[in-house]
């Protein structure tokens, strides 16, 4: 299995419409980017996966390998020719890149999944807006952060929507689907369709702080860290009883070593500063002292719980 860098090859779809999305270009090739370029693949996509750092491509490239074979696995009943198919034909539409201006020069949709930072997002869009084709759809997976202001950068605010995703993107079936006042209705429809066509739900919201599934879950989890703070429970015992006394799959520790708990502190210290009297958003000590010592959960190896084999 080999993945391709086919840029180049790759043809200049000029007369693209919105409403046929082939070519996806996806900048960031962390936990949210792999997964997302690695379903557009797999249903049919011309894929470029980007990221600045070279390691991180190849580290996403094993990760979407383990995960695109547990996918074909469950799809087909087990290994067998059509599993084998459908893994290398996903792996052969999946090229990558570490140029993210070169990789959009043919892209009908860019989806940006890089740090939840508004100057870094913003500093990326502007610099592909003069590179993509006036037809190019931009999205940002953000979770937290205002689309309307993240369109600022560029000059295509009727063709700038937020694409939300949720982790780990093979398995979860949601996204939600941002709209800011100059989304045309042409934009958003494509990008419904383009969602749909990703065997997703969409649904619609507001570019509103969080969205819908955020500004929910997020002053969750960042409740149960205050349980801790004040003594009042365990992180194992919180988890377990989220689990069997509310029915979810992981309890909020679980969830946010998954997440990343650099990326649980970047939304609320945004949230903060922007909304400095709500309670629920509220930055939390446990949580700044474990990011600073590097302690970011599944990826790093360690978080509220060890991961190190
Ligand atoms: N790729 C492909 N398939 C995967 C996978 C991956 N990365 N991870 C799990 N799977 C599949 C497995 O193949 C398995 O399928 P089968 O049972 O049919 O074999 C199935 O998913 C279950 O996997 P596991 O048995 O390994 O583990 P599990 O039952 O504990 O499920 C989980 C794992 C799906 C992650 C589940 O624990 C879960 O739903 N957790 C909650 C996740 C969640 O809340 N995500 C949202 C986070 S918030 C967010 O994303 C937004 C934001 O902006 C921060
Ligand atoms: P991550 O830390 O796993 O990966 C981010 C990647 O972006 C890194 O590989 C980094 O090298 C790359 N990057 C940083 N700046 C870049 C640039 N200028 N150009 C190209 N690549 C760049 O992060 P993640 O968890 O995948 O989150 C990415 C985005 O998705 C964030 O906006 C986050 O809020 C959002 N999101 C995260 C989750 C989650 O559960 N982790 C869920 C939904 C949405």
């Amino acid at each position: 299995m080999a993945f391709v860098n086919h840029i180049a090859k790759r043809a200049f779809s000029k007369s693209a419409t919105m409403s046929a999305i082939k070519n996806v270009t996806v900048i960031g090739s962390g936990l949210m980017g792999a997964g997302i370029a690695q379903v557009a693949a797999q249903t049919g996509h011309t894929v470029t996966m980007v990221d600045i750092d070279g390691e991180a491509v190849k580290k996403a490239e094993q990760r979407i390998k383990t995960s695109i074979q547990r996918v074909a696995k469950k799809k087909f009943g087990g290994e067998g020719p059509d599993a084998e198919k459908f893994i290398s034909d996903a792996i052969q539409r999946l090229g990558t890149s570490t140029d993210a201006v070169a990789s959009v020069t043919a892209a009908d949709l860019v989806v940006e999944a890089i740090v939840e930072n508004l100057d870094v997002k913003k500093k990326l869009f502007s610099q592909l807006d003069a590179a993509a084709p006036e037809h190019t759809i931009f999205a940002s997976n953000t979770s937290s952060l205002p689309i309307s202001k993240i369109a600022e950068a560029t000059n295509r605010k009727d063709r700038f929507g937020g694409l939300h995703f949720f982790n780990p993107v093979p398995v979860m079936k949601l996204l939600e689907v941002v709209r800011i006042p100059e989304t045309s209705q042409a934009t958003y429809e494509a990008m419904v369709a383009w969602g749909k066509g990703m065997g997703k739900v969409t649904v619609e919201c507001k570019d509103t702080p969080g969205f819908i599934v955020n500004r929910l879950l997020v002053p969750y989890m960042f409740e149960a860290v205050r349980l801790v703070e004040r003594g009042d429970a365990s992180p194992r015992d919180i988890d377990t009883a989220m689990k069997l006394g509310a029915g979810y799959p992981m309890g909020p520790f679980e969830l946010m070593d998954y997440v990343g708990l650099d990326t649980g502190k970047f939304i609320v210290d945004g949230w903060a500063k922007a909304y400095p009297d709500n309670p629920l958003f509220q930055p939390s000590e446990l949580i700044n002292k474990l990011v600073s010592e590097g302690k970011l959960g599944v990826k790093s190896g360690e978080g509220f719980y060890s991961y190190k084999k």
